[in-house]
């Protein structure tokens, strides 16, 4: 079965993520080790600083800037690499008001899909403004969120009348493989993927310290849930991969 992995920061020079060409190969080599064979390069992308309504002429060169070195970064890594993998990309969006403003999200999109990564702030418990940025991107955007590692916050791994809400209304769920082998995280986590709350992995690489565990992770999905589950997350990665 194939396996995605949807979230890392493996550009080099992009964030705090890989520094330089030659740590983004020995990463992308140990992850193609560990039997990763679809793979989405996703930069950090902080919309709190960026003014993203197209009325600002600095943002406007901020904005250009990332999608110009996230190109560059990317031609770096395809010249290098020799490997199999299959690569997409797009961006790990930092929610803020700016979004809702935004002339165009498209660029921030996994290439070629609607699905953008969402990062909500790190100390989100999810209050109903955050809520509506969400619903705008899908209903003015048309654009489906996935919520970034939703086990960084506790009201998204302990409220499920919360989870079940943001489903419905058109998001999804991606949670970091080294979380299904954390104790006190992975129970949780094994719960929520069998009763099919969870619909993609990713590793979120930063380092070789840091993320760039999807193995251990993965193994341990397939002995706690049910192949169903486990075949589902990997029938949602493919969707990703249409650019
Ligand atoms: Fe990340």
């Amino acid at each position: 079965m194939n396996r995605y992995d949807i979230h890392t920061h493996i550009l080099p020079r992009l964030d705090d993520g890989s520094p330089d060409i030659d740590i983004s190969m020995v990463l992308l080599e140990e992850l193609e080790n560990q039997g990763v064979t679809h793979l989405a390069f996703t930069p950090h992308f902080y919309s709190q600083y960026v003014d993203m309504s197209g009325n600002d002429e600095q943002s406007e060169k901020i904005l250009q800037q990332y999608f110009q070195s996230r190109k560059d970064a990317l031609q770096s890594v395809l010249r290098e690499y020799e490997g199999h993998m299959r690569f997409t990309y797009g961006a790990e969006v930092h929610m803020s008001e700016n979004i809702i403003h935004a002339k165009d999200l498209s660029p921030l999109c996994y290439h070629g899909t609607n699905y953008l990564l969402a990062e909500m702030p790190y100390d989100s418990v999810m209050a109903e403004n955050e809520v509506v940025w969400l619903k705008t991107l899908i209903e003015k955007y048309n654009i489906t969120p996935i919520l970034a590692h939703i086990e960084r916050y506790t009201v998204l791994v302990t409220d499920k009348k919360l989870l079940s809400r943001l489903r419905e209304m058109g998001c999804k769920v991606q949670i970091n493989t080294e979380s299904l082998y954390t104790r006190g995280l992975s129970k949780i986590l094994f719960k929520l993927i069998n009763e099919g709350y969870v619909d993609f992995l990713g590793s979120d690489t930063h380092s070789t310290m840091r993320g760039c565990d999807y193995h251990r992770g993965y193994m341990e999905m397939v002995k706690h849930c049910d192949s169903s589950m486990v075949e589902g997350i990997a029938h949602n990665g493919s969707f990703l991969f249409k650019g």
